[in-house]
Parts: structure tokens; sequence; C-alpha cells
């Protein structure tokens, strides 16, 4: 299947585009997007703090992630001197690029923060289990290949979140111009993708052609994590507005106290 350096340039399996679709399906259907869509701003600064962790962390997931598939190659696969130097090559500058757009990235989610009236000491709250859970499901492989696609799965799931919620006139408004910068980020930009460079890699470490079968299994728990975090994340918000109509109705109060005059 030719040198890493031939992998890489080989254009992308048929099945990137039905991922992508797939991935579509689940983001558009969720109620995260939904209240996204509607402008819902308490729901907005719930999901920038909820997943804030994550991005915070991304791109060291990417550095740690650069490290371990070096360490991997080289006791792997030390025999093959003069190919093993191009890979490494090309994926690290690959990586650094990605890195250094992501730390960009994760400042443009303290000013889209900030657009809602958050501020970054807002965003400093300790990570959910399900946001655990995703840096860690996103750094846990066992080759390369395995790696690269879960880190697709993350641009593939910013991509798709990004190009949906900017097409809702409310989302535009409720988080203006400041606020848009890093959905804008995230959009098809001319230069190729995040994504795209990521399958790139994927296919460049393996000298088999990866299955659509194999790509799902690594992208597609991912995504649906990332939606049914987000979905708990507006849940919570829709909870937590509906108890003061709750308490008010049935006329709950902490200490019992009589209703005041003209309450
Ligand atoms: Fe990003
Ligand atoms: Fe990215």
């Amino acid at each position: 299947m030719g040198t890493f350096a031939d992998r890489y340039v080989r254009p992308l399996p048929g099945w990137v585009f039905d991922i992508k679709e797939g991935v579509k399906n689940k983001v558009i259907n969720s109620i995260a997007a939904q209240a996204c869509r509607e402008g819902n701003i308490s729901a907005l600064r719930q999901l920038l703090t909820v997943f804030w962790p994550f991005v915070d962390e991304f791109p060291k997931i990417i550095r740690r992630g650069c490290v371990k598939f070096i360490k991997h190659e080289l006791i792997t696969d030390p025999g093959k001197a003069g190919d093993l130097l191009a890979l490494l090559v090309l994926a690290d500058k690959t990586l650094t690029l990605i890195e250094k757009e992501e730390e960009e990235h994760r400042a443009l989610w303290i000013k889209a923060a900030e657009a809602v009236g958050l501020t970054h000491q807002d965003l400093e709250q300790p990570a959910i289990p399900s946001v655990k859970k995703l840096t860690t499901d996103v750094e846990r492989w066992t080759d390369p290949t395995a790696m690269f696609l879960q880190f697709a799965a993350v641009e593939i799931m910013a991509e798709v979140a990004s190009g949906h919620f900017l097409e809702s006139q409310q989302f535009r408004q409720a988080v203006g111009t400041k606020g848009s910068e890093w959905f804008l980020a995230h959009t098809p930009q001319g230069e190729e993708s995040h994504e795209a460079l990521a399958y790139r890699l994927a296919m460049a470490f393996r000298n088999s052609a990866i299955t659509h079968e194999e790509a799902s299994a690594r992208i597609q728990p991912l995504i649906d994590l990332f939606v049914e975090t987000a979905d708990s994340a507006v849940a919570t918000v829709a909870e937590s507005a509906l108890w003061p109509l709750i308490t008010s109705f049935f006329d709950i109060r902490p200490d019992h106290s009589p209703p005041r005059a003209g309450m």
C-alpha cells in the first residue's frame, strides 16, 4: 500500500461523507441543538460551561497523543527507519498545526462565553463525569489509527454543530459577532479541515484500508457521548427554569411560611 507519505495523500474514502451525515442526524435531532437554534441563552451558557474542561484540555490531548504514538511506533515498528522518519516528521508537523489552532479555538470559546455573559472564571467548574469520560475515551487507543479516528470524531462534532447552529438567526443574534467566532472557525474555510488531516493520518498509519465499520466504531460512540452530555446539560437548565414555576404553583416554600401579602 505504498509508503507513509503515499498513504497520507490518497483520496479520502467515500464513507467519510456517510459518517458525517450520520453525525448531522444525531446533532439536528438533539434537544441541545433545538435550544441552540432557539437562541436559548441559559442553555448556551450551560453548554459552554459543561464542555469547557474538554475544550481547555483538547490542545494538550493532541500533544500527549503525538508523544504517545511516536513512542508506540518506535517500539512496534523500528525496522522501517526511512519510512518511520517521514511518518514522524509529517505527523508531528500536522499535529503541531492542529494543536496551535486548537489553542486559538480555546481562546475563542472564552470569547463565546463572554458574549453570553459568562467570565473565564465562571467556566472553571470541575468536569462532570461524562466530560471526564470524553477525555478518557478520546485518549484510549491501542494503535495510532484509532487515535486519529477519535481526533476526527471531535473535529466532525465541532464542524457539524457549528454549521448547524450558525444557520439559525436566533442563534446568531444570541451570541452576536464576538460569540460567533468559535463557530465560524469550525466551518469549512477552504484549506484542509482538521477532520480531513486526522483522517489522512489515520490512513497513513495503516497498511490496509480502514473500513466504514471500523471508522464508525471509533467515531460514533464519541459523538453519542457528546450529544448525550449536551442533552443532559440542557435538561438541567430546563429543570431549573421550571422549578420556580412548580414551587409557586404548589405554593412550596422551604420554611412553610404563609404566602406574603400581595403575592
Ligand atoms: Fe477547534
Ligand atoms: Fe479542530
